[in-house]
């Protein structure tokens, strides 16, 4: 019955039949989808746009930006600030939080990557936009805080991502399962394609940028040789491997099959302990991956139990197929 259904009108299905869904989250969760609309016009015209290319600018994290993380910031940015749906926003492409005005004031807080997997759009492989929805503690009454912007994982109230792909795909929890939604450009909308997704228990293949193993724990290096070993080594499998450089498109790729994902701790630089960011990618993806039966952690503990400390927080990151998770937190546990 509710195969078919547009995105809002199957988030207000769900509101019926007794799911805990405000009515300012169904409509925030709405405007964030109109907004991806526009981001996926924008990238898709690609060239003829002119918009590929750096802007000869960096973010707080020192990372070059692409001409269209600053444009599909601004959008999102400029969407929401008028939607009378949110207290602020944590992007990032911007260093602070972003503060709404007290007349256009809602009472959430959208933390967003605008553009995820950036490095791939010059080269034309997917990219897409991650969001998460947590609560101001003071709803519009004031400005939220430092505090509502660095809220555990496990207080998301919402998080999805969009995946600009040869399709354009959202996929969404609000803490009830995991659905998809594909983008029918005959029509402008999103139409429900798969409900509860399940990522499959088991799996033989295994996503990291190999490149950096040298720079790795010791049982992430253990692990990832062990695989290497296929069916004659400890765990007793042919693997297969992927690399995409964009995590829209990998965990939507373990949605899908199964798989395990990792971007692990990094000894390079202490200060940057993984390459992917708590608010806006890791938090957002494990309430996703989690919500699919599937499992996120550091390596040492689980991401959504993390305490914030800082906007721009980087972590690593080992998510996907449960058992294949269990397995390197176990290789990190045996090594303590
Ligand atoms: P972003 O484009 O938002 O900075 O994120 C890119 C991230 C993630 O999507 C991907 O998994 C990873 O960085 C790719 O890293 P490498 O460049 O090391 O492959
Ligand atoms: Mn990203
Ligand atoms: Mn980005």
């Amino acid at each position: 019955m509710t195969a078919g259904m547009k995105l809002k009108q199957f988030l207000l299905h769900e509101k019926r039949t007794g799911v805990d869904l405000p009515y300012d989250l169904i409509e925030l969760i709405h405007e964030v989808s109109i907004t991806c609309k526009e981001i996926t016009a924008t990238v898709s015209r690609g060239e003829l746009s002119g918009v590929l290319g750096v802007a000869g600018t960096e973010n707080v994290q020192g990372e070059t930006q692409k001409k269209l993380d600053i444009i599909t910031n601004d959008i999102m940015v400029g969407h929401m600030r008028v939607s009378g749906l949110v207290a602020g926003m944590g992007s990032e492409e911007v260093d602070d939080p972003i503060m709404v005005p007290a007349m256009e004031r809602g009472e959430y807080i959208l933390m967003f990557d605008p553009l995820d997997g950036s490095s791939n759009i010059d080269v034309n492989i997917s990219v897409g936009t991650i969001f998460s929805v947590l609560t101001a503690s003071k709803g519009c009454k004031a400005d939220p805080e430092m505090k509502d912007f660095l809220q555990k994982g496990t207080r998301q109230k919402a998080a999805g991502f969009v995946v600009y792909g040869p399709s354009t795909v959202l996929v969404l929890t609000t803490g009830q399962g995991v659905n998809m939604f594909t983008l029918d450009n005959r029509i402008g909308e999103f139409v429900l394609t798969k409900q509860g997704v399940s990522i499959p228990t088991d799996t033989k293949e295994y996503a990291i940028n190999m490149s950096n193993q040298r720079f790795w724990e010791k049982p992430m290096q253990e692990y990832i040789d062990d695989c290497q070993l296929g069916e004659k080594g400890p765990l007793g499998k042919r693997y297969n491997m992927r690399w995409v450089a964009s995590m829209v498109a990998e965990v939507f790729r373990i949605l899908v099959r199964g798989g395990i994902f990792m971007y692990p701790y990094d000894s390079r630089d202490p200060s940057k302990p993984g390459k992917l960011r708590l608010m806006y990618e890791a938090n957002p993806m494990s309430f996703i991956v989690e919500q699919a039966g599937g499992m996120c952690s550091t390596a040492h503990e689980r991401i959504m139990d993390m305490a914030v400390t800082d906007l721009h927080q980087r972590v690593p990151v080992v998510l996907g197929s449960r058992n294949e998770v269990i397995k390197v937190v176990e290789y990190h546990a045996r090594a303590k």
